[in-house]
């Protein structure tokens, strides 16, 4: 319907969908709002895809979806982090291609960060997090500083996309400007908002309200990006820059190597549409998904999907079979994006059982449930993987390049602040060591001391070569870089 027509020819349009898939309850309060109420109600109506939800309530909400694998399943092959002779070749010429093609212009970076953060419980946009060991900047900064470092060394530039939800853009976009773009320039950052599902009740299959105007709405997966990334006019601003080559992170890392020059060429080289980074799982179980051919496809599989067999399968040498775990990094094409969108693509919605704040329909009083009560739908942006005739996997090390914070800090909590920021002195320490200087270690092997190294100054080691180190660390010290 489109935004000319009368509120009257809205209300009854939303009506008639609604009343033909039984979710015509969400309009209940409709007649007691004011226009502005029933206006943003009747928008919030009008950006869901209702055949959708239709379909879902049966298929994700009033059942678990069955969930089929592939009858045959191989581990994916990939480039391994330290090449063999007969590739080291093929890396040099990469990480030159992956230069020029910085330099030249055609690389963006993009980060989704249109997730709740819920675990972490930050009030806030998650990327506004303070998450460096000494200075404590936000991750957004981490960012902004890598995309600064990189430009200057390539003299380039290097658009910043930022995927929002409707929940945390305004707010997001407003602390890149009382900031200053983080010292991007501001007409290379585009923020552009994913859209939202309805949360439904678990027993009933009923879209849940959060209010007498609104719907309770989540955002609908980083799988949104692929579509958001097209409708939002990214990808055509993209194309006018000459981009052709996507970076695409998560929010919460702030150790991943925004713009990889290597894995970018490696990516080119091959011409893949979407190839990805992956580590060593750290054992059968790990909770990251798992990098397999599925009827040769390249595929990630979940691992609360991965049947136990073949999760702790050995090859001949005695390692894991399924080694790679997939950690959310990915080279996108920009044609791969316009292909999918072009096309009637379509990513799988998975289910979440989730404790959804909803209004009681009968006192109109908002309700936080304590158990789950809801199921919110999302897509993962690697369910895209599949649709690739060509994806290459790279192996990059935990080390250093992965240090998420996804949970609040605890007693033995893993992906929390503290185990980034050990983990971020940690990578500290090593390019430190890596240039001579001596550091001090604890029984577990952690950088016994708070080392943190700005990505303006740094972003591997061979960039502290050129910078006045200290002969030593001492135990305990603070270091900034
Ligand atoms: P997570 O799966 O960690 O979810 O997102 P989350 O919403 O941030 O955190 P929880 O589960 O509520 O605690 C991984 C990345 O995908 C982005 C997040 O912002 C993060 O960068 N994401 C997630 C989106 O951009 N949109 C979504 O709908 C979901």
């Amino acid at each position: 319907m489109d935004q000319a027509s009368s509120i009257e020819d809205r209300f009854a349009a939303a009506l008639s969908v609604l009343e033909k898939i039984k979710q015509e309850h969400v309009l209940t309060f409709y007649n007691t709002l004011d226009a502005a109420s029933k206006d943003r109600l009747l928008d919030q109506i009008e950006k869901i895809d209702w055949e959708e939800v239709a379909r879902l309530r049966e298929t994700h909400v009033l059942k678990d979806p069955e969930m089929k694998i592939a009858e045959n399943i191989e581990p994916a092959p990939f480039y391994p982090n330290t090449p063999t002779d007969d590739l080291k070749k093929k890396y040099a010429e990469a990480e030159k291609l992956g230069e020029k093609l910085i330099g030249d212009n055609r690389v963006a970076a993009f980060c989704v960060a249109g997730g709740q953060g819920t675990r972490l419980g930050f009030s806030g946009p998650k990327g506004m997090y303070p998450a460096t060991p000494i200075r404590e900047v936000s991750l957004f900064s981490c960012f902004a500083d890598y995309i600064r470092n990189m430009q200057r060394k390539f003299k380039c530039v290097i658009p910043f996309y930022v995927m929002t939800s409707p929940l945390n853009h305004n707010e997001t976009i407003k602390y890149f400007r009382d900031n200053n773009y983080l010292g991007l320039d501001e007409k290379n950052v585009m923020f552009f908002p994913q859209a939202m599902m309805p949360g439904m009740e678990r027993s009933s299959g009923k879209v849940l309200m959060a209010s007498v105007d609104s719907l309770a709405l989540s955002p609908n997966g980083h799988g949104g990006s692929l579509k958001a990334l097209y409708t939002s006019g990214a990808i055509h601003d993209m194309r006018e820059r000459g981009v052709q080559h996507i970076s695409y992170v998560q929010v919460d890392n702030p150790l991943v190597k925004l713009i990889d020059p290597l894995f970018i060429g490696l990516h080119a080289m091959d011409e893949a549409e979407m190839s990805s980074k992956m580590l060593s799982k750290r054992d059968p179980f790990e909770k990251v998904g798992n990098f397999c051919l599925a009827d040769g496809r390249m595929s990630v599989i979940e691992y609360s999907d991965m049947p136990d067999e073949l999760a702790v399968e050995k090859n001949d040498q005695g390692e894991l079979k399924y080694c790679g775990g997939s950690i959310a990094i990915h080279m996108i094409s920009v044609s791969f994006v316009e292909q999918l969108n072009k096309g009637a693509f379509r990513l799988p919605f998975h289910r979440a059982e989730k404790k959804v704040p909803y209004m009681d329909m009968e006192s109109k009083l908002p309700v936080s449930p304590s158990e789950p009560n809801g199921v919110k739908l999302e897509t993962f942006v690697f369910d895209a993987l599949p649709l690739c005739d060509t994806s290459i996997v790279y192996e990059t090390l935990r080390e250093e390049e992965f240090a998420p914070i996804k949970n609040a800090d605890g007693p033995g909590v893993l992906d929390s602040p503290a185990t980034s920021k050990q983990m971020q002195s940690n990578r500290a320490g090593k390019w430190l060591k890596a240039n001579g200087v001596e550091v001090p270690l604890d029984a577990n092997g952690n950088v016994d001391a708070t080392i943190e190294v700005s990505q303006l100054t740094a972003v591997c080691a061979e960039d502290l070569e050129t910078h006045p180190l200290p002969k030593e660390v001492k135990r305990g010290a603070e270091i900034l870089l």
